[in-house]
């Protein structure tokens, strides 16, 4: 469910038609629809009604203070995997104690970011990590929260590039070791184990993978309290995957908390998510403008005015985002077979190959949906090319998030080296 949709030929986010937003801001363009974020969010607050929960929404997925801001105040805690997203977490008015540190790499700096600002939780992912916190937290005077991430050995399918649960990954600690690592944290002055955590992979749309990893997490919960660990936290992961095509039919919010209140049915713990996607994908398009259509060997391409530095998803992963124009196409329009790229000099800077669309031509605005999540956060000023601008919609207003930088704030950071520039 969200909040896009062609109202009178023009496709609106929420009240907002989008076309407005590119004349007055330029594309390309994050859009961001706040009705979207909202019920995305209380579906999944509402589905866990009743129990003790966390939603920390994974910033990763779409780390705009705007969007996280939104968030917060609807009680969203946060999962943040750097000291940068630490501190736009805490800009955006998340409070630490809402606030989980997951990451195969912390380092020390980050590590004492985050003891000073006293989150609520630290996710352990090696032996190495557990002593270096547990030195740092014991050299401040502080002991460590922490749940230690177990890879469940679960293969949950999706996309290879996207899949945490497996042996081969480098996250978690080994299954069969975790008993080890209770054992030892026992020892450690500067760690107090509370929570278990699991994460097997993003773009999951299936629940039954998430199922036996979370049933497997529930038993070694059961273990460790028998052996005298205060177990109180069960941290699950990611979210659900989101519908990317019009076909796509993924379990449900509702089925997925169904599930979790069944695996965890009798045990008595605060349940600690870490949606991003299905939370922000659905709520985000990307706006762009078509510079040329060029025919050539019997193809067309339409080239954007945006490219894999502004989206990078469908280079990187073949991902697939339906792309709609901001004008909407009479119904009997005849489609056309085009390939839709950007202008960056990559083979791989294209969003779609042999795609049916309505016909486009010279200054059209089409818009990427699903874009939410994993978009503006991925993007990159290869070739010089200034970040996208972000926007959120709330009903009939909307306001920019980030601006697009100038020329000038893109070499701002930059200098000759001092050789260059010495007065002789
Ligand atoms: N927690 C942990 C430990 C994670 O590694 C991730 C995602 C999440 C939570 C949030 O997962 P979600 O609810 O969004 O599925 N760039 C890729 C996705 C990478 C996901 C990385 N980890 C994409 O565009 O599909």
């Amino acid at each position: 469910m969200h909040h896009f949709h062609y109202r009178d030929g023009r496709l609106h986010c929420e009240d907002v038609p989008l076309d407005t937003i590119a004349d007055q801001v330029g594309t390309p363009c994050y859009v961001y629809s706040t009705a979207t974020l909202t019920r995305h969010y209380n579906v999944l607050a509402d589905a866990f009604d009743g129990s003790k929960y966390l939603i920390a929404y994974s910033v990763k997925a779409c780390g705009n203070i705007g969007v996280a801001k939104t968030l917060a105040g609807l009680g969203a805690g946060a999962d943040v995997v750097s000291g940068g997203e630490l501190y736009k977490a805490l800009h955006a008015g998340i409070p630490a104690s809402r606030i989980v540190f997951s990451g195969v790499g912390k380092t020390r700096d980050e590590l004492k970011m985050a003891l000073d600002a006293g989150i609520h939780q630290f996710n352990v992912e090696s032996l190495p990590e557990m002593e270096r916190l547990s030195q740092i937290a014991a050299d401040m005077g502080k002991v460590a929260p922490v749940a230690f991430r177990v890879n469940p050995h679960v293969d949950a399918g999706g996309h290879a590039n996207i899949s945490t649960g497996g042996a081969e990954h480098k996250f978690g600690i080994a299954w069969h070791e975790a008993g080890t690592f209770y054992q030892r944290a026992r020892d450690l002055p500067g760690i107090d184990p509370v929570g278990v955590d699991v994460h097997i992979g993003s773009q999951i749309t299936d629940i039954s993978p998430m199922r036996i990893a979370f049933e497997k997490v529930v038993t070694l919960v059961k273990q460790l309290r028998a052996e005298g660990f205060a177990i109180s936290r069960m941290d699950l992961g990611g979210g659900l995957g989101i519908p990317y095509k019009p076909t796509d039919n993924p379990d449900t919010p509702a089925q997925y908390a169904q599930m979790i209140r069944e695996v965890k049915q009798g045990v008595d713990i605060e349940l600690i998510l870490e949606p991003g996607r299905m939370i922000a994908g659905n709520a985000g398009v990307m706006l762009a403008t078509v510079e040329y259509v060029k025919h050539r060997d019997g193809r067309s391409f339409v080239i954007l005015d945006s490219g894999m530095n502004d989206l990078m998803r469908p280079a990187l992963y073949d991902a697939h985002h339906e792309i709609l124009p901001l004008a909407e196409a009479d119904s009997d329009t005849p489609l056309e077979t085009v390939d839709i790229v950007g202008p960056v000099c990559e083979s791989t800077d294209r969003f779609a190959k042999a795609r049916s669309m309505p016909p486009l031509k010279q200054d059209d605005r089409i818009a990427f949906m699903s874009a939410g999540a994993y978009g503006a956060v991925l993007s990159s000023q290869y070739n010089a090319r200034p970040i996208a601008a972000e926007v959120i919609v709330n009903g009939d207003v909307f306001d920019v998030i980030r601006r697009r930088p100038t020329y000038e704030e893109i070499v701002a950071l930059e200098s000759a080296p001092h050789w260059l520039t010495q007065q002789e």
